[in-house]
């Protein structure tokens, strides 16, 4: 089978290798991958940006995948060939709050990814696909909806009438964005472009601000949420967002700590933090059970996911990563397997 390996990091030696196709032992299931999804995570990966905790020599990188069960091995009572599948991004985590163990678990990182045309799963590591949905489709839930649905459903609890803030055009925050729509909050955003603010507001975003012309972003968002500020943000910026959050985020509001795209250490100002009772929270993607919550729930509402227009083979992964980093995507980039 093709496989992408990287190893010795760096994206330069990312290369699309043949390999022997697996088989399935006992309890697992061997999966035709028939697309794939990127997250920022994986360019870090890629370059070695986890350090010691990724695997740093010969990884297959790519934590989402989704596809066609081929092979079962002895005792595997969940799946038959032909069932349409998608992969957990933490095998581990089938429920509940997170362990140390479940988050280590996480695929394309400290073991082996997707980015290969036939893997093994566990037969407890896999969540069918809704039917109606298709292999991208299904392909951008585990790690960027999982994460959405966590921070804005299960441990942001938003309600109809909450005002909701997200960052940016990006996989998690497209999630975020359609998933508060759907509770019945009011919608803010902010973004860098006039073509990504229509493409915001098309989801049902009520308002949108651009960071790149009004650094003081975070007052306007407060001045537009009634002058309270938002109930809840998904914080994907990071270092270079929080503060602006802060100044945008209502007394007693929910911070979800999601991501760093503009840097990964920031200073709190922990004064304005206990004195508006703010409530941060680290979101670390979510369990097994959110990624058959969150399907399911998308596929009775009709919820599509937002997919780049720019379609890339495995053989064009480096591409697919480099375009990545461009930042000029909107939602998902994918992977189709030939
Ligand atoms: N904790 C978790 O469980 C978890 C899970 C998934 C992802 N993450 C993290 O979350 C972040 C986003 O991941 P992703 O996969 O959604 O990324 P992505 O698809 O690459 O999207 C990144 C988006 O961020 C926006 N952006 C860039 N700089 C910004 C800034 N200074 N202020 C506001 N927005 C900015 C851009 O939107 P515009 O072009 O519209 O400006 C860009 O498209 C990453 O740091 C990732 O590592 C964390």
């Amino acid at each position: 089978m093709r496989a992408a390996l990287v190893g010795p990091v760096g994206i330069a030696n990312l290369a699309i290798v043949t390999l022997p196709e697996p088989a399935a032992g006992p309890g697992e299931v061997v999966v035709a991958l028939r697309a794939a999804s990127l997250n920022w995570r994986d360019l870090l990966i890629v370059e070695g940006g986890y350090g010691t905790r990724q695997k740093r020599s010969r990884l297959i990188p790519l934590s989402d995948g989704a596809g066609e069960v081929v092979a079962t091995g002895p005792g595997v009572t969940a799946w038959k060939s032909g069932d349409r599948v998608m992969g957990c991004f933490h095998p581990d985590w089938q429920a509940g709050p997170p362990t140390a163990e479940a988050l280590a678990s996480d695929l394309g990182c400290r073991t082996d990814g997707v980015a290969c045309e036939f893997r093994v799963f566990r037969q407890d590591a896999l969540v069918r696909i809704p039917d109606g949905m298709g292999f991208p489709e299904a392909a951008t839930l585990p790690c960027a909806a999982a994460t959405a649905w966590s921070a804005v459903i299960e441990r942001g609890g938003v309600r109809p009438g909450d005002r909701v803030l997200v960052q940016g055009t990006g996989g998690v925050s497209l999630f975020a964005l359609q998933f508060a729509v759907m509770t019945g909050a009011e919608v803010f955003a902010i973004t860098s472009g006039a073509a990504k603010a229509g493409l915001l507001r098309r989801l049902g975003a009520r308002h949108v601000v651009n960071y790149r012309d009004d650094a003081d972003w975070g007052r306007t968002i407060r001045r537009l949420a009634g002058g309270r500020g938002v109930t809840h943000a998904v914080e994907i910026g990071g270092a270079g967002t929080l503060r602006q959050t802060m100044h945008a985020t209502a007394a007693g509001g929910f911070i979800a700590m999601v991501g760093v795209v503009s840097g990964a250490r920031a200073e709190l100002n922990i004064p304005v933090m206990a004195m508006n009772a703010f409530r941060l929270e680290g979101v670390a993607v979510g369990s097994r059970l959110t990624l058959r919550q969150l399907s399911e729930t998308m596929a009775l509402h009709g919820i599509r996911p937002v997919i780049d227009p720019r379609a890339f083979a495995l053989d064009g992964l480096r591409d697919a990563l480099e375009y990545l980093r461009t930042g000029t995507h909107s939602g998902k980039v994918c992977v189709a397997f030939g």
